[in-house]
Formats: C-alpha cells, sequence, structure tokens
C-alpha cells in the first residue's frame, strides 16, 4: 500500500489533515465460529491441568471423549452438535474431586448436583456464547439422569460414559444386555457396545 494512497500519520493526524480513522468495528463472527474460540484440544488440555495428576480421571475423560466423538461423526451430527458432545464428555466428570472431598464419595446425584455450576466456571473465560455454555452445563449436571433424555447430545453422552464405566468396572453380562434394551439408543452405540463387550 502507498502512502499516497491511504496517507501517512502523524501525531494523529494522516496528510489529508484528518484525525486518523478509528479502528473498523470487527466483523461479527457467525455462531460456529463464536463456538470455537476454545477449541476441543484447549478444553481437553484445561481439563487435563485441572484433573492434577489423577490418572483414572484423565484416563476416563479420555475414553468417554473418544467414545462420544466415534459415536457422534457416526451419527453424523452438525458440527455445532458435535462440538457440544465432545465438550461435554470432555467435562462430564468435573465435580469428582469436589465430590470425593465434601462428601467422601462420586454419587451421582452429587455429581449432578455440584457439576453444572463448576463447568460454567471452567468454561467462563473462553469466550463460548451463553446458550451453549449453558447446554454443557445442563448435559453435565445430568448425565445421571437417564430419563426425558432432550437431545442426541445428551443420549450420546449417556452412552459413551455408559461404555466407559462398562469396560473400567467390568459390568456383568446382564447389566449390559440390561443397558442394550434401555440405555443405548444410537445404532453406532449399541454396535461399539457390542464389540467392545462382546454380546
Ligand atoms: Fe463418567
Amino acid at each position: 500500500m502507498s502512502g499516497e494512497l491511504y496517507g501517512t500519520v502523524s501525531e494523529g493526524h494522516t496528510e489529508t489533515g484528518c484525525i486518523k480513522d478509528p479502528a473498523p468495528e470487527p466483523l461479527r463472527k457467525p455462531r460456529l465460529e463464536r463456538v470455537m474460540e476454545m477449541t476441543i484440544p484447549q478444553i481437553m488440555e484445561k481439563m487435563i491441568a485441572f484433573s492434577d495428576g489423577n490418572i483414572h480421571d484423565i484416563d476416563h475423560l479420555i475414553r468417554v471423549w473418544t467414545y462420544a466423538r466415534t459415536i457422534g461423526e457416526l451419527e453424523k451430527l452438525d458440527r455445532d452438535t458435535q462440538w457440544v458432545v465432545e465438550a461435554a464428555a470432555i467435562t462430564h466428570d468435573i465435580a469428582c474431586p469436589l465430590c470425593r472431598e465434601k462428601y467422601g464419595n462420586t454419587l451421582g446425584r452429587h455429581q449432578e448436583e455440584e457439576g453444572a455450576t463448576l463447568v460454567r466456571a471452567f468454561l467462563s473465560d473462553s469466550g463460548i456464547p451463553e446458550e451453549t455454555v449453558s447446554r454443557i452445563a445442563f448435559l453435565v449436571g445430568h448425565h445421571h439422569t437417564f430419563t426425558d433424555v432432550d437431545g442426541i447430545d445428551y443420549q450420546i453422552l449417556l452412552e459413551a460414559d455408559y461404555i466407559a464405566n462398562a469396560t473400567e468396572s467390568a459390568y456383568s453380562r446382564h447389566n449390559v444386555e440390561n443397558a442394550m434394551q434401555k440405555i443405548m439408543r444410537t445404532e453406532s452405540g449399541k454396535r461399539l457396545l457390542k464389540s467392545i463387550i462382546r454380546i
């Protein structure tokens, strides 16, 4: 760009005698780009740091994220929903450290009571839109509730967490067969559970 065309700045004035133009307003980003202001790898890195060296917690969240991501991709979710599923999977057990300290256990109802507030604080400086943070907080606050499942994001989180828990805790064949009837609803989740547990 030449100085002739655009003027040169000198003590707040251009050669044309005008005060320097104010910086243009940033263009409003489309919703998806705003959602992506904090990336999934950044959430993963932050959650691993939050887990403070608890290898069980870290392994579990990575496992749940992997299953959730896989099911979401196989079910062909739109990009926004896929992002919410993955963010919720990574953060779903965020209340476990607090619950161990406060209640001496990680019962589902305690996690649900504490989780939504914690994940809101965790994502507060992320630049993620409020409606998206609210949905993630709702999912984290309901991930032990198997009734009134109101979306595919919720369903996939339940399925991914069940598969991870079934392998980590060696659930009985009866338990898994029951889950196949009562919890699993996506075809991808059912296929995964079947091939992992070999029922
Ligand atoms: Fe979990």
